[in-house]
């Protein structure tokens, strides 16, 4: 953003205070996720606002993911070389800019007209992965094929008809998605108030195509009717199913105690998302943030634990670092980016917490995310 200074005025004594004249009236620019998120509020309809914003029932989850970081100081180290800070490194073998990925989030043409595309583009532009919902408005052959530099894990959802399921995995392998992300914290829908309250629905000319490619028949269910066709039923084998019927690797999403995450382990997980839905299903349980320590402590290394859930800030990613993970996803703050200025607007929300986690990164006297360590941060005293 340009610094608008105003002509020093010749007559006036050295150093009177000059108040810049009013420049003409700009938009105020957008330096953070919360200026996205305040103009795409400003922007979108209440509906898709509500559904894209809310969260479970009486949203504390929602809330306390964000303000849980509150709760832990940052523990900078000093005179350390970091003239070459970078926040470079690899999430499963894949490099990437940084530990920030993009999460699976549902629906994203309600967002921008040119939908995950434009999102798998700007992910791909930051150098980092793309996660594509299963509810997405494009079909994975369609971000092979619109965005094919992208990095691109697949977001699964365990469905009662298997050969729903297998319809999904094999377009995403030909698609030449490198990774499956089973979510597993939604055997039914969270109770989202806010949709009830909008009247949220789908609109009709918005389509779920690898959905409804896979499930057939003319229609594509909603996000709620889809829920309906998820195994309820499904149990830890389903890892090895998984794994036995496609060579990809099989992250779990939605683990959230250190019982799941040991189980993700012996069931042949190569990776755990401690995640609680961005809050959208299960309300009252903890912010991620807190239950990542006893998730990182119960796998000891055995498999990348990433996070998701309330990262708006660099900072938020050293948190999230120093506490064992991996890396971390982002759903809503690139959706905000997406709905304020389409793929440019992704883009720019990656490339801002990159350099937000950059800059954390020199000042916390670490060179690189793997130079973080626990002894980074403290638990707030209050
Ligand atoms: C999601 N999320 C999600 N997760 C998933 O596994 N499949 C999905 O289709 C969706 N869809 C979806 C839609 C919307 C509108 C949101 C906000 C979230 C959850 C998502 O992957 C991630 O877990 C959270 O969004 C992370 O929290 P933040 O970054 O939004 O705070
Ligand atoms: C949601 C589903 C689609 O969170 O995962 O809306």
């Amino acid at each position: 953003m340009a610094d608008v200074q105003p002509t020093p005025d010749p007559d006036l004594p050295l150093g009177t205070s000059i108040t810049a004249a009013p420049s003409a009236v700009s938009p105020p620019p957008l330096i953070n996720v919360a200026d996205y998120e305040r103009l795409a509020a400003e922007r979108l309809d209440a509906g898709v606002l509500g559904y894209f914003a809310g969260g479970a029932g009486d949203e504390r989850t929602l809330r306390e993911n964000v303000a849980a970081y509150r709760r832990w100081h940052l523990r900078p180290r000093v005179l350390v070389d970091v003239s070459a800070a970078s926040a470079a490194t690899t999430v499963l073998g894949t490099p990437v800019s940084m530990p920030v990925l993009v999460a699976p989030v549902a629906l994203q043409r309600l967002l921008d007209p040119q939908g995950e595309p434009a999102t798998a583009r700007a992910a791909a532009a930051a150098q980092t992965i793309f996660c594509l919902s299963t509810l997405a408005t494009s079909r994975p052959a369609e971000i092979a094929a619109r965005a094919p530099d992208c990095q691109r894990w697949f977001q699964v959802y365990c469905l009662r008809d298997r050969g729903v399921t297998r319809a999904l995995v094999q377009e995403a392998i030909e698609g030449g998605f490198s990774a499956l992300a089973l979510t597993v914290d939604a055997p039914r829908g969270g109770p989202r108030e806010r949709d009830l309250r909008t009247g949220f629905a789908v609109p009709a000319d918005v389509d779920m195509p690898a959905v409804r490619a896979a499930v057939g028949g003319p229609s594509c269910p909603t996000p709620t009717e889809f829920f309906s066709l998820v195994d309820t039923s499904v149990t830890w084998p389903v890892l090895e199913e998984l794994a036995g019927e496609t060579s990809l690797p099989v992250i779990v999403k939605g683990v959230q105690t250190a019982e799941d995450a040991r189980l993700a382990c012996e069931h042949g997980a190569a990776a755990v998302v401690v995640s609680n839905h961005g809050g959208r299903q299960l309300d009252g349980v903890p912010a991620t943030i807190e239950i990542l320590p006893e998730v990182a402590e119960a796998v000891g290394g055995r498999l990348e634990v990433l996070l998701d859930g309330g990262i708006r800030r660099g900072t938020d990613v050293l948190t999230a670092l120093a506490l064992g993970a991996r890396a971390v996803l982002v759903g809503r703050p690139v959706a905000w980016g997406l709905a304020v200025g389409g793929e440019d607007g992704a883009r720019a929300v990656l490339e801002l917490l990159r350099e937000e986690l950059e800059l954390g990164l020199a000042l916390l006297g670490c060179p690189t995310p793997q130079d973080v360590t626990r002894a980074h941060v403290a638990r707030a005293a209050f």
